[in-house]
This record gives structure tokens, sequence and C-alpha cells, in this order.
């Protein structure tokens, strides 16, 4: 017996009492002491379970009907009790990360699971189950009691069998798509419940929650963020009657306001973390916040606070984060810091005050909040200097006050004991860096933002201590050298380096193996002197920005670029050459595309249709050729599409107004499109600048111009791309916007739009074509149009009429076409024309008189020979005949006006113009005509017709507008 030990004989033990309890409980056995738990029925029910499921990493491989599988218990992620065999335990939750499930797993949510009535924990959070609902017969779960069905892509409502989970102690449905809820009655039957999730589903109808909440004795823990959530009234609900202990509350992202904030007073001695972020709270933050002393964490960013922080939150002596970002704060920084100078100051690990409008300079008393891991004042208002006592705070660890009007220099002692410092962000501060060379820094940072602080001239050799940033900006910091060798292999953990705006100078050394290899690396050099060829980057480059610098050689280099990843490419404004890069197919996630100002030509492949996410491409100043590829027309996410100054030909195609619906910026100026201007343009309803000048277009303008309705509308949406550039502090991204540049032909000069002010532009630009046939009068509902050019074309017919009612024109050119009548008198209405030229055509005619239309001088007009008045020279023949009888004057031009008019028989369109006619000088004129006072009518055809087009004025005008015209034969009229 010697032989067999201590430990074999506990086994031998053991076995045979399992032996025992398998036959007592009726458990099949199958080899000898291989017993087999599991209950037949329950494994059917995960088999069918499984049945459902896309599995498409093989997590559920130990699942199978197989002898050697039989046993459930043993299966992956299952759990029988060791007293009943019983499936006790399901979890499936995939381990994950800030809510990204890899949804390795999806199907169906079967019904049928729920037979497993003995589980008493179920976890399945991140499985894909398409849509499905809850089933009912969630209800036979009487025993569970956690309870995990997070980020399930479940939708619908929540069934009311919930109510039958009544040893239910956790729940999280957060993060699906309940859309549909009608109640949570149900809640209030699970009494044992102490941690709810509800996160994103939708609980606006829903308006007992209050109430229900207090009848749950144990919950300490409740998450309704994002739930829509509607303010309660306070009165309706008993303010002591509550037993509840929450301690942990978020109800952040919801249509709340400070009077259910008041609400939570009443667990002001039990929470210890508060989140009412992104709410509708306005106003003070309340003084008796600073009663709720047992908080930890308080969350309120992203509200209306005003004013500053109240004194009493000098009092939470356990409070470590305080987050107050994005808010109206407008204190004064030392009397906000003051205020928290209590017990605060001790406990206090994370300060959030960024984005506010809090003034005045960093206080002295900074240095008393020692345990401070976090210090966020950016985009402020606050000046002066940063004090060196910051260098005291010896446990920080994030320093933010980029956006400021701080000045004055940072050295080394502000800086010397923050061994812990890993962020450091005082981008367009207007700060001066001037640490010295030798120093020896006692920390490592991994995020490192000092954008337009002053760094220059010399590259900043102090980074050469620093060997770990991932994210570095030193982007205008007037450095005009060239970048150190070192520079390159400092940091093993690069991902994204912002070298921008500066006067760098050199050659690039192959980049490919200079970032932090599996992770996807932005890279900005744009604005610099940089040349030579296109360095070599690595695969899986996400972001690239090298426009604005000197790069030769062949674009086709960057075909190295194979990881796929690469959302952002900018290199235009070189010297590239070569063709359109064929290897396109590999960029398949690009969004924005600029290749434009280089020496590039060719035609573009058709493999650009492959890049279903572009968002914005531009290719002008270069020698492209052929025709647009139609394959663009897959692009349909295209909203900035600029080809200007190429070689571009064919038809402007249709497809571009079928396909590209999104465009709000069509560039083709200067290229060699030929044909009609296809009716399908006007499609593109969001289009704000449509260029087409410069090329052999001929037809018509469409009249269907009047369909391009985001030009008729104020509203002004800002456009910029979002894309994320990765950077690897907290595993996260950092948000970054790319504007569109476009050289835009503005008031005859060509003018660099880069600071997203495109936005406000509203432009229609048909000039030098060979277009023909009438201005189509619809063009004048475009109402928000800021300039109109059709010059140098082969127009002819009038200016449409209610011109005038486009109000926000600056610029208006016509010149140079054949363009003829007189000038219609509205034209004097645009009062923020600051461009108008109509020179060249055969208008005739008296120019309408208007304060705007005497600011221009005689080139607005020449060219017209029959065109007379001020500011030309030539006076018009009325004036001459009748000098010093203004009003005759204006009764003959009137008519002369008035008569070739009606006699065309245009009598609807007439009766539009005289609408307008009607509307300034002439008024006085028909007033005295109906009043018959002065004016002998030289005919009763005359006044017939008058009447007739009155009348058809008065039928055709809707009734608000009849109310004004009316006014115009009112007989107090004077003149
Ligand atoms: C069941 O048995 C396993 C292994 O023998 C043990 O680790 C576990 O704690 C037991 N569970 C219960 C609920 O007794
Ligand atoms: C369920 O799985 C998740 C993710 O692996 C894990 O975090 C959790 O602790 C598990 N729960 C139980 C009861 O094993
Ligand atoms: C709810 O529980 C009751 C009693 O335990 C039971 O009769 C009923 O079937 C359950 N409902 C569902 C849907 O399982």
């Amino acid at each position: 017996m010697k032989i067999l030990g201590e430990g074999s004989l506990q086994l031998v033990c053991a076995l045979v009492i399992l032996l025992h309890m398998q036959s007592s409980i009726g458990i099949s056995s199958t080899a000898a002491g291989d017993e087999v738990r599991c209950i037949e029925s329950e494994r059917q029910v995960l088999l069918a379970f499984k049945q459902g499921l896309v599995d498409e990493y093989g997590r559920l491989s130990s699942w199978g009907s197989e002898e050697e599988r039989k046993d459930c218990c043993k299966w992956e992620a299952v759990q029988c009790s060791n007293t009943t065999g019983h499936i006790i335990v399901l979890n499936l939750t995939t381990a994950h990360e800030y809510g990204s499930y890899p949804h390795d797993l999806r199907g169906n949510l079967s019904p049928s699971l729920f037979e497993l009535q003995h589980l008493t924990y179920l976890g399945l959070a991140g499985i894909d189950f398409n849509f499905s609902h809850i089933p009912e017969s969630i209800g036979s779960l009487n025993k569970i009691q956690h309870l995990d069905l997070s980020y399930c892509q479940l939708s619908g409502s929540l069934p009311s069998q919930l109510a039958n989970l009544t040893s239910l102690q956790y729940l999280d449905l957060s993060s699906n798509n309940f859309n549909n809820v009608k109640n949570l009655e149900w809640l209030s039957y699970l009494s044992s419940l102490k941690h709810i999730v509800l996160d994103g589903s939708d609980l606006g109808k829903v308006n007992n929650w209050p109430q229900l909440i207090n009848k749950l004795p144990h919950l300490a823990y409740l998450s309704l963020r994002g739930c829509n959530l509607q303010d309660v009234i306070p009165k309706s609900i008993p303010m002591m009657n509550s037993s509840t202990f929450l301690t942990e509350l978020d109800l952040g992202y919801n249509n709340l306001t400070a009077s259910t904030f008041h609400w939570l007073f009443k667990f002001i001695k039990s929470l210890v973390s508060l989140a009412f972020d992104s709410t509708h709270f306005q106003g003070l933050i309340p003084e008796n916040l600073g009663h709720m002393t047992y908080l930890k964490t308080l969350y309120l960013s992203y509200n209306q606070l005003e004013g500053g922080i109240p004194k009493s939150f000098g009092n939470l002596c356990n409070l470590r984060l305080l987050h107050l970002s994005s808010n109206h704060l407008d204190g004064m920084l030392p009397e906000l810091i003051g205020n928290l100078s209590g017990c605060l100051q001790v406990s206090l690990e994370e300060l959030h005050l960024a984005q506010n409008k809090i003034k005045g300079p960093l206080p002295e008393m900074i240095k008393n909040f020692s345990s401070l891991r976090l210090l966020s004042l950016s985009s402020n208002q606050l000046t002066g200097t940063v004090p060196k006592c910051i260098g005291l705070l010896s446990n920080l660890e994030e320093i933010y006050i980029s956006f400021n009007p701080l000045n004055g220099t940072i050295s080394e002692s502000h800086f010397s004991t923050l061994s812990k410092l890993q962020s450091l962000g005082m981008s367009s501060s207007s700060l001066s860096i001037n640490f010295s060379n030798d120093w020896i820094h006692p920390f490592q940072l991994d995020f490192i933002r000092l954008g337009s602080c002053k760094l220059g001239p010399k590259f900043p050799s102090w980074l050469k201590s620093q060997r770990k940033f991932s994210f570095l900006d030193i982007s205008a910091s007037g450095i005009s050298d060239s970048i150190p060798e070192w520079f390159w292999n400092l940091s093993s953990r690069l991902v994204h380096v912002n070298l921008s705006s500066n006067n760098i100078y050199g050659i690039l050394p192959d980049l490919s193996t200079k970032f932090w290899y599996s992770h996807h690396p932005g890279i900005d050099l744009s604005t610099n002197k940089l040349e030579g060829p296109l360095p070599v980057f690595p695969v899986n480059v996400t972001s690239i920005n090298l426009s604005k610098n000197r790069f030769s050689g062949l674009i086709s280099s960057l075909c190295t670029i194979t990881g796929g990843k690469l959302l952002f490419l900018d290199v235009s404004h070189n010297q590239l050459s070569g063709e359109f890069p064929d290897c396109i197919t590999q960029w398949t996630s690009l969004e924005i595309l600029n290749l434009a100002n280089n020496h590039l030509f060719g035609k573009i492949p058709n493999s650009i249709g492959s890049l279903y996410y572009l968002e914005s491409l531009a290719l002008q100043n270069n020698s492209f050729s052929g025709e647009i590829p139609q394959s663009l027309g897959n692009c349909s996410a295209l909203q900035f599409l600029d080809l200007n100054y190429n070689n571009f030909s064919g038809k402007i195609p249709t497809w571009i107004g079928e396909s590209l619906s999104s465009l709000i910026f069509l560039f083709l100026r200067s290229n060699n499109f030929s044909g009609d201007i296809p009716l399908q343009l006007c499609w593109l309803t969001e289009i704000k600048v449509l260029d087409l000048s410069n090329n052999n277009l001929s037809g018509n303008i469409p009249w269907c111009i009047q369909n391009l309705t985001a030009l008729a509308q104020k509203e002004s949406l800002t456009i910029d791309h979002f894309f994320a550039v990765p950077y690897i502090s907290n595993n996260n991204f950092y948000p970054a916007y790319y504007v569109d540049k476009a050289s835009v032909m503005w008031k005859g000069m060509e003018r660099d739009y880069e600071n997203g002010n495109l936005e406000n532009l509203r432009i229609i630009d048909l000039s030098s074509n060979k277009l023909t046939g009438e201005i189509p009068v619809q063009i004048s509902v475009l109402l928000e149009l800021v300039e109109l050019n059709l010059s140098k074309n082969q127009l002819t017919g009038r200016i449409p009429s209610n011109i005038g009612q486009m109000r926000q024109l600056e610029s208006l050119d016509l010149s140079w076409n054949q363009l003829s009548g007189q000038l219609p008198w509205s034209i004097s209405q645009l009062n923020f024309l600051s461009i108008l030229n109509l020179s060249y055509n055969n208008f005739s005619g008296r120019i309408p008189s208007g304060p705007q239309i005497q600011t221009f001088n005689a080139s607005s007009f020449v060219g017209n020979p029959a065109l007379c008045g001020l500011p030309l020279t030539s006076t018009c023949p009325e004036d001459e005949k009748s000098e010093g009888k203004p009003k005759d004057r204006d009764i003959a031009e009137f008519w002369k006006w008035f008569k070739p008019g009606v006699e065309l028989g245009a009598a609807v369109g007439f009766v539009g113009v005289l609408a307008v006619k009607l509307d300034h000088p002439w008024k006085h004129l028909c007033f005295l005509l109906f009043n018959n006072v002065k004016v002998r009518l030289s005919n009763l055809k005359d006044c017939l017709y008058l009447l007739v087009a009155t009348v058809g004025l008065l039928v055709r005008e809707h009734v608000s507008r009849l109310g004004r015209k009316l006014k115009l034969f009112e007989p107090s009229v004077s003149f």
C-alpha cells in the first residue's frame, strides 16, 4: 500500500464517492471512471442552440454529439451542478475592449435555449443575434441570478415575462436595439436586483422609471445611459420613502434637466459614482452637490452649466474624478481652484475642465492637489504664464492646456519632478518650450502635443531622451531644420507623427520600419520643404499627408502600401510624376484622396470604382486625360470631386447626377468636356459649388437647374471628413478631420479655400463655354446663390426679371454673351452685389438706378451700344428730349418697356415682370394711371392692357403677397 501514497488514496476515495453519486442520481457512465453528468435533454438544447449559430472561429468546437464529446458539462462555457447535474452556467460572453465585440458567433436566439431552467448564470454578450427579439420563454429561467445579453444585436421590446426572473441580481441588456419599450413594470417584481444596465434602449415612453427604481431595495448600480429618458416631475416622486441605496448611477446622454438632477439628492448619502453628462443640464452647479460626500466620481461634462464651481465641493473628501468639460463655466480659474481646496485637494485625481470659458491665470495653489494625475484645461481663455509649482504635482501623468492664450516659457524646472508624466498637451498656447539639450528627463512621454508652441528653429534635440512616445505633434513650431537621423529611431512605439507647417527640409529615409509594428501609423509632414522621392511607408499606414512639399519622382512608389488600412492620402502640391497609381485596389478603405497640383498624367483607371468609401477626390492641376471612368459612379459617398485644370474629355457623364447624389462640390473647370450639360446634373440636390467653366460645353442651360435645392437653402453643414488617427495611449483613437481644400474662382480671382469656409460658398460657374439659348428664369429660385458666372458663352434673351430675389448674390457675371433687352429693374435690389459684369452684350435702355448699382463703374456695362444712363457716358434719348421733366421721362420709359412686353403676348411672364416693375420707381406711375390725375393716357388700348395686366397680377399673386401689392394703390402714396 505504501506505493499508492496519500494523494492516490484520496483519488480512490473521490472515485468511490462519485460512482456512488452517479448511481443515486441516475447518470449514465461510459468507460469505467469516466462519468457523464450531462443531462441528455439539456445537451440537446445546447446542440440545437449551436445549430442556429454561425461559429466563425470554432469557439463551440467542444460542443458535439460524438461519443467523446458527449459530456456537455465539459463543454466550453458550460458548467453543471455538482449535485444535480443540471446546467447552471452558460457563459459565452467574450472578453472585449470598450464594447467592441468581435461578434464571432452569430445567428438566432432560439426560444428553446430557455428550457435550461436551472441556469443561474447566462452570459451571451457579444453574440450577434441579428435583430431577434427576446423570446417570451425567457420567463422560465426562474433561478437565474445573472443575465447578460449586452451587445447582442437584439431588437423589439422587453417582454413582460422578465417579471418571472425573481432571483435576478444582475441584468445587462445594454447596447441592443430595443426601440419599442412601452413599460418596465416587470422591474418591480425583481426585488433582488442589484445591478441594472439598459444603456441604449429607447425608454422614451417609460415615464415612471424613478418610481420603479424606488421599489428595488437592493439596487446599487443603475445605468440608463442614452435611453432617451425624459424629465421626471419631481413632485410626483415620493422623496424619502425609498429604501434604495444606489451607489452608482449613470443617466448620461438623456433628455434630462435640472429637475431630474434635484431628484437625485434622495441618494445623497449613498451615491459613489454619478454620471449626468450630456443631458440638458443648465444653470449653476447646485451647491448641495457638495453634500454628496461619498462621491468618488462625478461626470457633468457636455452640459450647459454656467458660473463657477460651488465652494461646497471642497467637502467632497472622497472625490477622485471630476468631469466638467464642455460646459459654459466662465469663472476665474483661481476662484474655481480655490473653491475646490478643502479635503478634496488630497483626494482629487482627475480634474476635467476643458472646453469652457474659464479665464484667469493658472494659480499657484494648484500645487496643493497632491494626488492629481490628470489636469485638463484645454480650450479655455486662460492667460498668463504656467507657474513652476506645477512641477510639484508629483503624481501628474497627464496635463492638457492646449488652446489657451497662455504665454511665457516652459523650461525643465516646470517638470523636473514629474516622473510619472506621460501626456503633455500644450498645442496652440503660444508657449515657448525651452528644455536644455542635456537635460535628463525624469519622465518618458507617450503623448506629446506641442503644435504651435515655439520650439525651433533647430529641431528640438531634447526629444532625444524621449524613447516611448506614440503620438508626437510638433507642427507649426518654427522649426527650420532637417530631421536629424536619430529622430526616426527614437521611439519604437511611434504611431502618429505630425511635423507639419514648419520649414523642415531634406530627404526622408525609408519609413517602413520606423513605426510601431502592428499598429496603424499616421504621418503628417505637410507644408514643409521636404524633397526627393516619396519615402517607403509602413504597409499598414492609415493616414499620410505630405502635401505642400517638394517631393518628386514617381507616385507609384506608394504602391508598397498594401495593408488595406489607408484612409487618408494627401500628396498634393508636390512635383510628383507618373500615371494614376494602378494599385488603388489595395486601398479600398480610402476616404480622402488628394493628388492635386502634381505632374500626373494618363487615364483614371477603372479600378477607382473599388473605393466605396471615398468622400473626397481631388486631382486638379495635373494632366490627366481621357473620359472619367464610369466606375467612379460606384463611389457614392463622394462629396467632393475636383478635376479642375486637366485634359479630361468626352461628355459630362450622366451618372454623375444619377449615382453621386452626395456631391456637394463639383469642379470640372478647364478641361475639354463637350456636349450638353446633362439634365441629370439637376439631381445633385446637395451641390453647393458647380463649376463647369472653361470647357467646350454647348446647348442650353438646363431649366431644371432649380432642382439644385442646396443652392436655395440657408443651412450650412460643416463639411469635413472625419477619420480616426490611431494612437496608443488608452488604446484610443485621436479624432482627425480633413477639410476639403479648393481653389475657387471667386469674384473673378482664384482663391484658396482651406479653412472650412468652403461651406458658405454657393456658386454656379458655367463661364467660357459655348452655351446657347436663354438664361432659364428658374435660376432665380436659387435664393442662396452667392456667385453666378455665365460669362463668355453665346447666351441670348433677357436677364430673368426676378433676378432681384437672389438677394445673396455677391457676384454676377454675364459678360461676353448676346443677351439683350432692358436690364430688369430688380437687379438694383441685389444689395450684396460687389461684382457686376454685364459688359459686351446687346443690352439696351437705361441702366436701373439703385444704391448698389451706383457703386459700379462704366466697365460693368461697356460694350452694350444701346445701353444708356449712368455710369455710362451715353445719355438716354428721353433725357435729351425732356430734360427737367423727370416724371414725363419716367412715363415715357415706362411705356417703352410696357408696350413691347404686351405686344409679345407673353402675358404670364410679362405679369411677373410687371410685378417687379411695380415694386419701386414705377409704382407712382401706376398710381397715376389709375387715378388719372396727371397722365393723359395716349389711347384706350394702352389703358386696357394695363388693366388686364394688373388683374392678371392680382389673380396670380398669393393672398399674402396680394396685400403687399395692393399697397401700391393706396392713394396716400406721395411722390
Ligand atoms: C463542483 O466541483 C468542482 C470540481 O470538483 C469544484 O471546483 C466546484 O467548486 C464545485 N462546485 C460547487 C458548486 O460545489
Ligand atoms: C464569463 O466570461 C467572461 C468573459 O470571459 C468573464 O469575464 C466572466 O468572469 C465569466 N463569468 C463567469 C461566471 O465565469
Ligand atoms: C412564470 O412563472 C410562473 C410561476 O412560476 C409559471 O407558471 C409561468 O409559466 C412562468 N412564465 C413563463 C413565461 O415561463
